[in-house]
């Protein structure tokens, strides 16, 4: 399957795992899961927005930073400028926080309520160049169901 075709399956999927009878934290940890299973990326997981700082949330990999200041590495950009960052190597990106030496590439994407950057999604690769506007098409359509 390309790319595209696993999302297109992974969409109606998840809109039916996504329960809103549950809070925010248990619909983001079975997407980062279904994303994380489906692509076999290297870390799949979401910031929240506490206060001034984005805090670890649900995510599927290694462990990670716990926090990130507003506008710092790509999450803490993608909060600021409040739109979805794709970084092809992560060396190039100045200022890029380098939770694991694996990661090569990443995309962050915001997730936006009433106007407000309330989370990220993050997902980090092993591989240079791994995301591109598909990625950030469906990832956008994804965290849009939370
Ligand atoms: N690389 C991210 C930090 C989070 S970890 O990749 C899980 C950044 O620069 O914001």
């Amino acid at each position: 399957m390309t790319k595209q075709e696993k999302y297109q399956s992974l969409l109606p999927q998840t809109q039916a795992v996504m329960d809103e009878n549950v809070d925010l934290i248990a619909n983001m940890a079975n997407m980062a899961a279904m994303l994380h299973e489906t692509f076999g990326f290297w870390w799949t997981g979401f910031y929240r927005v506490i206060g001034n700082v984005l805090v670890l949330g649900p995510f599927q990999g290694p462990l990670a930073c716990t926090r990130i200041a507003y506008g710092r590495g790509v999450c803490g950009t993608a909060w600021k400028e409040r739109r979805t960052v794709v970084v092809p190597d992560v060396e190039q990106f100045p200022g890029h926080i380098a939770c694991s030496a694996a990661s090569r590439s990443e995309i962050v994407v915001p997730v936006v309520r009433d106007g407000e950057v309330i989370a990220v999604l993050d997902i980090d690769s092993v591989h240079l160049d791994t995301f591109d506007h598909t990625d950030a098409e469906f990832l956008n359509r994804m965290v849009e169901m939370l």
